[in-house]
């Protein structure tokens, strides 16, 4: 999908962080965007070509009624909720399952919507999972499973659409934590104290940080790449994507 004018890119969790950032490449790029999230942001857009569109994101009918009504040949799945930065014994149920209940909820309806309705073929779905679905992430309680289980049925949904004849192709992309957005911020901090170190020197050990507007050309990158050529999984950092094995 080399030429993105004229085609429909619906980003999920695009009012802040690296969501943010993919809307705008997304929009600059000359794409139609919509933008969902549960609070507005307004997105740079001087073609006006974005579209608001206020929802949770992993509410049963949203994925669904947002797929019949715009029909989008590019789905990115950036939403996520901020884990409860704490070591294991003092989490609580409740704060250890949160991106459980946010992060694979969304890609589970949204995995499933785009199978089901279907999308047009030659549509690509890109779901924002994390380095931490590899390395693991022991102040975020659930954070690094929920994770690697958006990579797995990311996998799945490509399994099901190749079982049915569908010609639609699912990725996941795993970020590297970087301090840029709220949910990296409090991660980096968390880790750094607990190193016993500064947040500066615990970033400085990290080479490139990850930026919303890097995040943003990777994701256009990656939707312009030829179907046959694209991995199911990259880890995505301040120099860019990199397949995974
Ligand atoms: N930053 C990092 O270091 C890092 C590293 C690895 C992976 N990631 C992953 O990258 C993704 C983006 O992270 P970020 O750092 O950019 O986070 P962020 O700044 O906290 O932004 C999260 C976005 O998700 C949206 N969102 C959350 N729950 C939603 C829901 N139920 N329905 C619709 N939208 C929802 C938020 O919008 P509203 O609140 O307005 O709904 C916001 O736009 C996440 O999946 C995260 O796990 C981040």
């Amino acid at each position: 999908m080399s030429d993105l004018s004229g085609k429909t890119t619906i980003v999920v969790g695009a009012s802040r962080g690296l969501g943010h950032g993919i809307a705008t490449a997304f929009a600059e790029a000359g794409s139609r965007v919509v933008a969902v999230s549960r609070t507005a942001a307004p997105i740079a857009d001087p073609a006006g070509n974005t579209v608001p569109e206020l929802a949770d994101a992993g509410g049963p009918t949203v994925a669904g009624s947002l797929l019949d009504r715009y029909r989008p040949e590019a789905v990115v799945l950036a939403a996520g909720a901020s884990p409860h930065m704490r070591p294991l014994q003092h989490q609580t149920w409740e704060t250890f399952s949160v991106n459980w209940q946010t992060d694979v909820r969304i890609a589970f309806h949204w995995l499933r919507e785009a199978l089901l309705t279907p999308l047009r073929p030659g549509s690509r779905v890109i779901v924002v999972s994390s380095g931490a679905a590899i390395a693991g992430s022991p102040l975020s309680g659930g954070y690094a499973g929920a994770k690697a289980t958006q990579r797995f049925i990311t996998g799945y949904a490509q399994d099901e659409a190749k079982r049915a004849g569908l010609d639609i192709t699912f990725s996941a992309v795993l970020p590297r934590i970087t301090p840029v957005t709220e949910l990296g911020r409090s991660a980096a901090r968390a880790y750094a104290a607990r190193d016993g170190r500064s947040e500066e020197e615990y970033l400085k050990q990290m080479g490139p940080l990850l930026t919303p507007e890097i995040a943003g050309s990777a994701m256009v990158e990656l939707v312009r790449t030829e179907a046959a050529a694209v991995a199911p999984g990259y880890l995505l950092t301040g120099t860019g994507l990199k397949k995974l094995p």
